[in-house]
Formats: structure tokens, C-alpha cells, sequence
């Protein structure tokens, strides 16, 4: 097939393209160039702006792709229905599927663990309100019988390239001999995803007949608390970790925050509500065989040994909550 990744570069795009490249599929990029791209002459590059309907459609123009998977996200400008849009207008004639990465922010408060079938709710925020309509909108193109599309729905993502502060900012803790800072208890149930799976499941989509209007919660097979998900690091790391409870209310006292320089649980990492997706929808109708934790965080962690260290930070944040 010849695919059109929007997006590839950083970190889930990345292990899309490799896993497209396995399956011997001709790839291209589309990105607007500010990320070099780490494939050479394997892949074609596409350079245009998505949010910007003229410059995806000069990027575009004279291409055809039989599959496209559409993972691009701009967080400043955000990416809903409007810029899903510009891709899908401007790909004539149309590609036989069009895959979505969004995300389980998409789901309200609802029985646990989410189904696919859920509630999906729009006031949790504006990343899950573009996430939903730009889903509402492909489905919609998949109604009027104009795109055949999926949707792949994971929770948190880990893995090698991980460009967002979480299990590094975690094990930057644990290899300095740094206590980990547990909001309350570090009993809150939380649930994560390899990025190879998500890559897994974007291209198993763009292939799979049964895949055909279908959204797929794609993670790992069951949650975790904060607290087992911190001796999981440790554990991968070879090293004791020290876990310190503290109050979520005093945490916001000091004016700690789920990103920037008063991090203190890795980038949103934190809630106070307990959250957990069921996979059982893809394990079925995708064949869907989630890595072993342990494998993908011992992945990861080579990863972050070889690429990711050298910039120790200086704890300042951790300090002022634990005092030392
Ligand atoms: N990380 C998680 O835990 C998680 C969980 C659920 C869903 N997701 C979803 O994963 C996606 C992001 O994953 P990633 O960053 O790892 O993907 P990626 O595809 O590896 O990297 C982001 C790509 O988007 C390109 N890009 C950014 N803004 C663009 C624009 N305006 N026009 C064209 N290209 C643009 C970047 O290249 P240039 O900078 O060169 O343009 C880069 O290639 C988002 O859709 C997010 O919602 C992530």
C-alpha cells in the first residue's frame, strides 16, 4: 500500500512509519519540516502545514495514497474536524481507509473499564473536544459513504522517542536516588500503552477489513496504581525507589501542576479518579496482543540510558514539597 503518515517524526509516528516500513508498505510524510525526519531516503517527504488548508493542498496535489493514518497534533493552534478536513479534501481520489489516532480522553466518567461504545464527552476539555470532533467528523465522511475510517483510542504512551516528560521524568528520580513524590496514597488506577502497540494497531486498521468504521481502545491489558506503576520503573531500573505520600492539597498549597517546572507525578500523569480502558474489542476483532509490560519498559529504559540522560534535572519542585 502506499500510505501518507501525517506526522512520523517524534515519537508514536515514528514507531507508526517503522511498523509500516515492516510491513513493506511505500511511506510518505506530512509535516511541516521542523522535526527532521528519521528515515532518509526510505520515505518520502511531504512538507505543509495542516492547519492550513492551501498549504496541505499544495503539499498534496498530483498525490494518491491507497491508506493514510492521521496522528499530527498541534497543540497550540489544536487539531479538530477543521484541519481533519483539509487532509481529507485534499486527498483525491480517496484513500480505501483513513486512520485516526485520538485518544481515550474522549470517554466520559462511565462504567470502568471505558468500552468503545461508551459515552464520549466534550466538556473534559479542549484536547478532547478536537479529539471528538474530529472523530464525529470522519465518521460522518464514513456515513455519507465518502472515507472508510477507524479510530485508535490508547491511554498514556511509553516507550523509546518518548518526547513527553513521564516514565523518564519518573526514572530521573529513581536513578538519582531521588524519593518519588506519591499524590495521597499513589493508589489512583491509571492504564498504559506501548507505543509499538499503538504503532501495532494504526497499521493493522489500515488493512483489516473488520477494522471498517470501527474505534479500538488500544493498551496495555490492565490499569495500575500510581504506587505499582513507580516500583514497575524501579524494578526495570535494578534500583530500590523511596515512595513518599503526600496530599494532593498540599501538593496545590505549594502550587505544584501536572506539567512545566512544578511537575510533580510526570507530565498529566496524575488524577484523583481511577480510569481503566478495556481492550477486549481489539483483542477480538484485531487480534491484538498487548506487549508484556516489563518488555516494553525494558525498551524503553535502554532507550532512555543511551539517549535521554545527561541533563539531570535539579529537583527544585520535588525539594520545596519534600523539604530535602
Ligand atoms: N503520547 C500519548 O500518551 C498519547 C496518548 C493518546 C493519543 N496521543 C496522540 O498522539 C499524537 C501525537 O503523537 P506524537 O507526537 O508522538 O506523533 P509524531 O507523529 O511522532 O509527531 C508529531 C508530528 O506532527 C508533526 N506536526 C506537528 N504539527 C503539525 C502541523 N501543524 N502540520 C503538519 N505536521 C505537524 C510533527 O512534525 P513537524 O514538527 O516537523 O511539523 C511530527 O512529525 C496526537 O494526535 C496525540 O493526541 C498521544
Amino acid at each position: 500500500m502506499r500510505v501518507l503518515v501525517v506526522g512520523g517524526t517524534r515519537f508514536i509516528g515514528r514507531h507508526t512509519v517503522k511498523e509500516l516500513l515492516r510491513r513493506d508498505h511505500e511511506v510518505a510524510l506530512f509535516h511541516r519540516g521542523q522535526t527532521p525526519n528519521p528515515f532518509g531516503d526510505r520515505v518520502t517527504e511531504l512538507l505543509g502545514d495542516r492547519q492550513d488548508r492551501g498549504s496541505v493542498e499544495r503539499a498534496l496535489e498530483g498525490q494518491r495514497f491507497d491508506g493514510v493514518v492521521d496522528i499530527a497534533y498541534a497543540w497550540s493552534s489544536r487539531t479538530g474536524a477543521r484541519e481533519v478536513s483539509h487532509m481529507v479534501d485534499a486527498l483525491t481520489p480517496p484513500p480505501e481507509r483513513y486512520v485516526y489516532l485520538s485518544s481515550v480522553s474522549v470517554y466520559g466518567d462511565g462504567p470502568l473499564p471505558l468500552r468503545e461504545d461508551g459515552r464520549r464527552d466534550p466538556s473534559l476539555g479542549a484536547y478532547s473536544e478536537d479529539k471528538i470532533a474530529a472523530e464525529d467528523y470522519l465518521f460522518e465522511q464514513q456515513k455519507r459513504g465518502r472515507l472508510s475510517v477507524s479510530m485508535v483510542r490508547p491511554p498514556f504512551v511509553y516507550g523509546p522517542w518518548n518526547d513527553i516528560p513521564r516514565e523518564t521524568w519518573l526514572w530521573d528520580r529513581i536513578l538519582a536516588d531521588r524519593p518519588v513524590i506519591l499524590p495521597d496514597e499513589g493508589r489512583t488506577l491509571f492504564q498504559w500503552a506501548a507505543a509499538r502497540d499503538v504503532a501495532w494497531g494504526l497499521a493493522e486498521c489500515l488493512q483489516n477489513p473488520e477494522a471498517d468504521g470501527q474505534a479500538f481502545n488500544i493498551a496495555e491489558a490492565e490499569p495500575v496504581t500510581h504506587a505499582e506503576f513507580i516500583d514497575r520503573l524501579a524494578r526495570v531500573a535494578g534500583k530500590p525507589v523511596e515512595k513518599l505520600p503526600v496530599s494532593r492539597k498540599r501538593i496545590h498549597e505549594l502550587g505544584g501542576s501536572s506539567m512545566g517546572s512544578s511537575m510533580y507525578f510526570g507530565a498529566t500523569l496524575d488524577a484523583e479518579t481511577d480510569f481503566s480502558v478495556s481492550i477486549e474489542k481489539a483483542q477480538k476483532i484485531l487480534g491484538f496482543r498487548p506487549t508484556d509490560p516489563k518488555e516494553g519498559l525494558a525498551e524503553a529504559f535502554r532507550w532512555y540510558l543511551a539517549n535521554d540522560r545527561g541533563r539531570m534535572p535539579k529537583f527544585t519542585f520535588d525539594k520545596k514539597v519534600l523539604g530535602r
